[in-house]
Order: C-alpha cells, then structure tokens, then sequence
C-alpha cells in the first residue's frame, strides 16, 4: 500500500475514537484530510458532532464535507482532536507544522481533553530533529528573535540553520495569523521539553511546533498493520 492508503487507514482507525455528539478538534494535513472526509460521511449519515479546524484549509474542506463548525470562543473544551504529526517519538512528543498550521494546532489540541495523532509509520523516530523545526515568528525583528533563537539552541546543544520559510513561487509563507515561519534543521533534540521552554520565551517567537505532552494516543499505519501506542 502507498503512503496516502497508510494515511487513510490511520484516519479511518482515529474515526473508532469518534462518538456521536462529540466536539472536535480537527487537525491540518493530508493525513487529517482524510480524517475530516470521513468524518464527513458520518454527519451525511446523521451524526451530530461539531468542529474546530486547526487552518483556513481545513476549515474550507470541512465546509464542503458539511461537518458544522464552532470556534473556542463559542465552546469551552474539545473532546478530541485528530491531527496529523511531522515526527513523533517514544514518548509521544511531535514536531508539527509542516503545513504552517502549528499555532492553531496547539491551541486546539490544548484546549482538548485528548489528541490524537495520526500517521503512516514513517514519522515514527526515536529522538526528534530530523524534521526541521517549525518556528512561527512576528516579522518585526525577525533578526533579533533568530539570534534569541540561536541562543536557545546552543542551550539545549542543539544547532542547525535558520530557514525562512518561503512558497513555491519565492514568496514569504505567511501563516493563517499572518506570521512568518522559521524552520531549523536540528539533528537530534535530546531534551525537547527544555528546548520548548526556552523557545516559548522568547518575544518574538509567537509559536513552535514542539508538541510537548499534548498526544495520548499515536495511531500509525504501516506495511504491516496499524499500532496504536499510548502515551507512557
Ligand atoms: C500542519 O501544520 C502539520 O502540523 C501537519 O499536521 C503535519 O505537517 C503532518 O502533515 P501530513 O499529514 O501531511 O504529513
């Protein structure tokens, strides 16, 4: 099976998590696509849950698959969120924000009783790093805050070089809060805890896209079958 098929069957799995009437957190990706498609079927179906995308894209997606939506000032907790992961490791720690929706990913997983992460198995690693960090910062400064960030990084005896992130068509990426994204290639992050901490404090970084306690449960699809890993 392709890596897209592995990908459905994690959503499809995270989709046995789902109850009628459930408020839910819905992740960006492509393996969250799948998750929010089939989700769709059930509410064509008749199940009434609800909502929160984590991006414009996601949002735009569920419209069309009719799955009704709330926001975080409407509601006050998630049951659930299922999102998609960059890197993910023993303790289920992540690196997200390939897509650049790392900031409302966190939001919407903090504001959830459980997440879930979904995934073909080969974001399974043993220590993150590998995957480039994702750093959402403010463009005021950005000069100031990358050497704040070098900083942080030679703290957690980390290093790596700081790359804007830009389109296809040599544009600035912008994210959905008009931000701009940072991304580092780190190598092997022994202490991700302490590497959040120091990012989170910087002013000028606005999010990053470690995802430090947040996963209960991972859900990965692989060659040969789908392991469901809690967090220990
Ligand atoms: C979006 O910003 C990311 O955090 C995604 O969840 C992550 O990049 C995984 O994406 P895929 O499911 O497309 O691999």
């Amino acid at each position: 099976m392709d890596i897209d098929g592995l990908k459905r069957q994690a959503a499809a799995r995270a989709l046995d998590h789902v109850r009628d009437g459930m408020k839910l957190g819905l992740g960006t990706g492509s393996t969250a696509k799948h998750f929010v498609e089939l989700l769709g079927e059930k509410v064509r179906g008749g199940w009434k849950v609800v909502g929160v995308p984590t991006s414009e894209a996601t949002r735009a997606q569920a419209e069309r698959e009719g799955v009704p939506l709330t926001t975080l000032d409407e509601i006050d907790r998630l049951d659930l969120t299922i999102d998609g992961a960059d890197e993910i490791n023993p303790q289920l720690d992540l690196i997200k924000g390939g897509g650049g929706a790392l900031l409302r990913e966190k939001i919407v997983a903090a504001a959830s009783d459980r997440m879930i992460v979904i995934a073909d198995d080969s974001k399974w690693v043993g220590c993150l790093g590998a995957f480039p960090l994702p750093v959402e910062v403010i463009p005021f400064g950005l000069a100031a805050t990358q050497r704040a960030m070098g900083d942080a990084f030679a703290r957690s005896g980390v290093s790596g070089q700081m790359v804007l992130r830009k389109t296809a068509d040599g544009h600035v990426f912008v994210t959905d809060g008009g931000h701009w994204i940072v991304d580092v290639r780190l190598g092997e992050i022994q202490d991700a805890p302490r590497l959040a901490g120091l990012l989170s404090a910087i002013p000028g970084v606005v999010e990053h896209g470690l995802f430090i306690g947040l996963a209960k449960t991972a859900i990965l699809a692989g060659a040969q079958g789908i392991r469901v890993i809690e967090r220990p």
